[in-house]
């Protein structure tokens, strides 16, 4: 690999993945051409809408080699052939996604938005400050067929962080949630380092001491005393300034999960060149109660996956810059 290849595959492999587990790998056919793969170990599987989200990993991914591509003055094509949600509920190795070609060097560079990819990362901080009128109104315009884009009032986002502590206090009480996040949680500097992969506690603003104890005894999250104290810990980088929004799409197939990792992608860059953060709020998703809750805060009475369905939830602003997260590198990401 020369250097040029090098600088790409690097810029490439800090794209954004549910807890860090990196499934997406390229297999060289020659300079120009790549497959392009998902290793189901790596990716979700814990919630029966897993599955589907899958694909949205593997459209954040695309839309980030993309993006790369134009950064560094690179011509990236992908054609994207996806598996069916069955292949990836049932396969235990790598899926095909399509095939990416590249013409190096074919354009001219984008500085701005180099500095954009390398300025995202997930802020898990207090954000002092939440999103401008007009960077609203310039994610709105992301959107793909299909997608609808919603801020919410100040009442309303306070809430929805309410609901995400509680969905992520919850989760630890079901067993195969608890038993995905322990596979992906680093709770020591030592493993963060070891294993390059996964949800960091440093990363999550969080004592790697305390996730190790929360995980081995999880049913401290309904004690007396104990428990309020753990909620007032967890909500003290979550009550802030941030702004909340979330985005309502079709969610029936696998084309519409992997175009809503696409707009994920295109409304993180567009938030990064504005030095803004984003924080997903994944839980609230997936978790059926709290899922519940938010479709009747927002008020959005029929919620169905054939027209307005709440795939993604988040904040985003202004905070401090958050810690890097690990990567496996080039090496694992490129065969
Ligand atoms: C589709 C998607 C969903 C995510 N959901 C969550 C989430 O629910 N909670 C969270 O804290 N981070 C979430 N993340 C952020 C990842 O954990 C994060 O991208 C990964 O740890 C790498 O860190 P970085 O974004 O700082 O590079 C999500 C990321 C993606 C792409």
């Amino acid at each position: 690999m020369n250097e040029k290849q090098a600088r790409f595959f690097q810029l490439v492999s800090m794209y954004p993945s549910p807890h860090n587990g990196q499934p997406m790998v390229l297999k060289k056919i020659n300079e120009t051409t790549y497959d392009l793969y998902f290793q189901t170990a790596r990716g979700l599987t814990a919630t029966p809408i897993s599955y589907l989200f899958s694909f949205t990993t593997i459209g954040v991914f695309v839309e980030y080699i993309e993006a790369c591509g134009r950064a560094l003055g690179h011509v990236v094509t992908v054609n994207v052939k996806l598996p069916t949600v069955e292949a990836m509920a049932q396969s235990d190795s790598d899926l095909l996604c399509g095939r990416m070609t590249i013409a190096w060097s074919a354009t001219a560079a984008d500085e701005r938005l180099v500095a954009a990819i390398e300025f995202r990362q997930t802020s898990r901080k207090k954000y002092s400050r939440g999103l401008l009128p007009q960077e609203k109104t310039q994610l709105a315009t992301l959107m793909s067929e299909g997608q609808r884009l919603i801020f919410l009032p100040n009442r309303e986002a306070m809430q929805t962080i309410w609901l995400n502590q509680r969905a992520v206090f919850d989760d630890m009480f079901d067993n195969e949630v608890r038993s995905e996040l322990a596979h992906w949680l680093r709770t020591s500097h030592k493993e963060k380092i070891a294993k390059k992969d996964g949800l960091s506690y440093d990363c999550m603003e969080l004592s790697g001491t305390m996730l190790r104890l929360v995980l081995q005894h999880y049913k401290v999250l309904h004690w007396p005393i104990i428990a309020p104290l753990l909620k007032r810990y967890y909500m003290r980088t979550m009550k802030d300034s941030s702004t909340v929004g979330y985005l309502l799409s079709t969610f029936e197939t696998e084309h519409q999960s992997f175009e809503i990792g696409k707009t994920i992608t295109r409304m993180w860059l567009e938030l990064s060149r504005h030095h803004k953060y984003l924080h997903p709020f994944g839980t609230i998703v997936s978790n059926n109660q709290a899922h519940n809750d938010f479709v009747q805060l927002v008020g959005l009475e029929d919620e169905s996956r054939d027209k307005d369905y709440v795939v993604f939830i988040f904040r985003a602003g202004t905070s401090e810059v958050p810690v890097r997260s690990e990567r496996l590198g080039i090496m694992h990401m490129v065969e």
